[in-house]
């Protein structure tokens, strides 16, 4: 048995579904330093550990290492040291194509700029979300469809992108994200585009796909909005500050952010 498994008596509160599942992510003590000359430690000693059905915001000033967190949680980099386990996977024993392989089945990506293609329908930007999972084309759409509705945009499968408002545009990526159905979806600032308005209801729709089984992390700045979603993590310089979570009566409670295994 690994030393960074979580010691299951501290576990605090109960989790829907975790029944002995191993969690969506683990972060153990990771740490990435960019450059040489002078190093930038952009993480200093991350630990984390995301449970599946948790919707969860990971909130810092610019610059405290948040946009290097979600390249490391999300397999777009590897860490300098330290450990990262998606799904019970750890990403230290896989090659760049493991890694890619994983990364296709396991998460889901949500960008500030929607990122989608302009000239494709809706439908297939959704649709283009399983490319890699090695479903073909038609039970692409009909699982594209399925994730159009879930968002509320069923009726837009032929509309192209260009055709849509920024909020619209966000939900394509977030069904785009959702169809292969990942162990987490990771959101970068997924409001940052968006007016107040909008972006409250696309938080609104993040709490509707967690409350149906979706696994979310939002990653933000904006400490309002971190504050609408059960659990805040606050990062600063490269490391976690404090992790907070919120039961179902509102009462506020506080996690460990490493748990000492000790007999
Ligand atoms: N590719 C990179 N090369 C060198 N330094 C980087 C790189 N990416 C990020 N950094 C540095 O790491 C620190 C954290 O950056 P970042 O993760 O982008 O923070 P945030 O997203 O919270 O603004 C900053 O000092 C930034 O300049
Ligand atoms: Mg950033």
């Amino acid at each position: 048995m690994r030393p960074m498994r979580r010691n299951r008596a501290a576990a605090v509160g109960p989790v829907p579904g975790d029944g002995g599942a191993p969690p969506a992510l683990e972060l153990a003590a990771v740490t990435k330093t960019y450059g040489e000359q002078p190093p930038v430690r952009a993480l200093r000693g991350v630990s984390l550990t995301v449970r599946k059905g948790e919707l969860m915001a990971i909130v810092g000033p610019s610059g405290s290492g948040k946009t290097t967190l979600l390249h490391v949680m999300g397999t777009l980099e590897r860490p300098t040291t330290g450990a990262v386990r998606i799904d019970g996977v750890d990403v230290d024993s896989l090659d760049d194509r493991g890694l890619s392989a994983l990364r296709a089945r396991s998460i889901g990506f949500v960008f500030q700029q929607f990122f989608l293609a302009e000239h494709s329908t809706v439908l297939d930007n959704v649709a283009d979300g399983l490319l890699y999972a090695g479903v073909e084309v038609r039970e692409r759409r009909r699982r594209a469809t399925e994730a159009l509705a879930r968002v509320g945009l069923e009726q837009r499968a032929s509309s192209r992108p260009t055709q849509m408002s920024g909020g619209q545009r966000q939900r394509v990526a977030i069904a785009r994200a959702l169809v292969g159905r990942p162990a987490i979806v990771l959101a970068d600032e997924p409001t940052g585009n968006l007016d107040s308005a909008t972006g409250a209801s696309i938080i609104e729709l993040l709490h509707e796909l967690n409350a149906e089984g979706a696994t979310i992390v939002v990653i933000t700045h904006d400490a309002e909005l971190a504050a609408r979603l059960p659990r805040q993590v606050h990062v600063r310089d490269g490391l976690i500050t404090s992790d907070s979570t919120r039961t179902g009566d509102g009462e506020t409670g506080r996690i460990p952010t490493r748990v000492e295994t000790r007999s």
